[in-house]
């Protein structure tokens, strides 16, 4: 017996973005309004000044339960989520709960992971306090989490109902972290805007609300590309967002807990474009390729003082790329006319 059924999942995406400066509790407040559900659960990093979960608070009902978890690159992890998973459980949480994270990527990403299996998908919220989960992770649904087999490798495509996005917020991170985040705005107007690369090249203040513009430049980009493919199936749709991090990931492996993201995905760009251009696969002129070495000179400072990698120490990591086709290395490359493209290359041509 065979049946062809048409099955319209997974469910379409709805996820409301907001970018602005210091109103995060007044519209958390004005969501809470216009939804219902019965009963909150906050989670939050436990590395996030204690004000800013305070300040939230005061802005959510009196039931509300709170917990605060370690959510490094390390804790990003299946018992992670299995610990969320057991707290829902024991908290009662029903299918018309809600969960808020807050914190950075990682979180989220664990957080909203946990989210999608719950009772097979509960909604929740997003207020990203990381300028990575800005501009980046908190849009476009995907949440995961690490396994031994490599970076991102479970996972699921499950957006926030509501991402809250606050500049403000950003004032007690680590000049670092958001250097690390200036890194993906790089990496996003080298392959989808000339004019924010050059904005980058040509801005020269440094306060964070003279950054606004480019910060929600990034972002608009970021839901075009996203919502053009939103599961990531088009040959080249959303994985031109992975310039830098085929080589960003291994980077990443190699000298981890010591780099940050954005720093590995920094050298994975300048290393992708070094690839590209002795296959004599680069289309980019000089001029480009300079200033792109110079933007991230000047945003990421940190991303120079590592030691140098070996390609036999990065090949393994390189081998576990979700892009990979059977015998080929997947690398995405901007092109002269500031789209990309994908190159394939083999561990081969890397040793050789
Ligand atoms: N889902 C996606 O589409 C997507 C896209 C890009 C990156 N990511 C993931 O995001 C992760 C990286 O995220 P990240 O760079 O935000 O790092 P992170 O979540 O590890 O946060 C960095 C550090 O900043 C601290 N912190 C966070 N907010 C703070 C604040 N406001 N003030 C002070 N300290 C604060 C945290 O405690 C943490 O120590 C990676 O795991 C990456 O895979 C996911
Ligand atoms: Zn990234």
């Amino acid at each position: 017996m065979s049946f062809l059924y048409h099955f319209n999942a997974p469910r379409p995406f709805h996820s409301q973005y907001i970018l602005d400066y210091g109103k995060v509790s007044r519209n958390l407040t004005t969501i809470l309004k216009s939804i219902s559900f019965d009963h909150i659960y906050v989670i939050s990093d436990i590395g996030l000044p204690s004000s800013l979960i305070k300040n939230l608070a005061n802005h959510l009902p009196l039931h509300t339960t709170f917990l605060e978890i370690s959510c490094t690159e390390k804790d990003k992890t299946w018992a992670t989520v299995e610990y969320l998973l057991q707290h829902f459980q024991t908290g009662e949480l029903s299918r018309n709960g809600l969960v808020i994270a807050v914190g950075g990527g990682v979180l989220g990403d664990v957080v909203g992971f946990a989210a999608s299996i719950y009772k097979r998908g509960i909604r929740w919220i997003f207020v990203p306090t990381t300028l990575i989960a800005q501009i980046d992770s908190s849009i476009g649904g995907k949440t995961a989490v690490n396994t031994s087999f490599g970076k991102n490798l479970l996972g699921a495509f499950h957006p926030p109902l509501f991402v809250l996005a606050d500049i403000a917020l950003l004032k007690s991170l680590p000049l670092r972290q958001l250097q690390s985040g200036i890194a993906e705005i790089i990496k996003i107007a080298a392959i989808a805007d000339n004019f924010l690369f050059n904005q980058l090249y040509t801005h020269t203040q440094s306060s964070l609300s003279s950054m606004v513009p480019l910060f929600s430049r990034a972002a608009e980009l970021k839901i075009e590309i996203a919502q053009d493919d939103p599961l990531d199936l088009k040959d080249i749709g959303r994985n031109r967002l992975n310039f830098g991090h085929t080589m960003g990931h291994a980077i990443e492996a190699c000298l981890q807990p010591s780099i940050l993201h954005g720093e590995a995905i920094a050298l994975g760009m300048l290393a992708e474009i070094e690839i590209a251009k002795q296959l004599g696969q680069c289309n980019l002129d000089a001029e480009w390729c300079n200033q792109l070495e110079q933007l991230i000179k000047r945003y990421i400072p940190h991303h120079q003082g590592f030691p140098t990698l070996s390609w036999e120490s990065l090949l393994p990591y390189l081998k576990q790329d979700k892009k990979n086709e059977k015998h080929s290395i997947t690398l995405i490359i901007p092109d002269s006319l500031h789209q990309a493209r994908k190159i394939k290359i083999t561990a081969d041509q890397i040793l050789r």
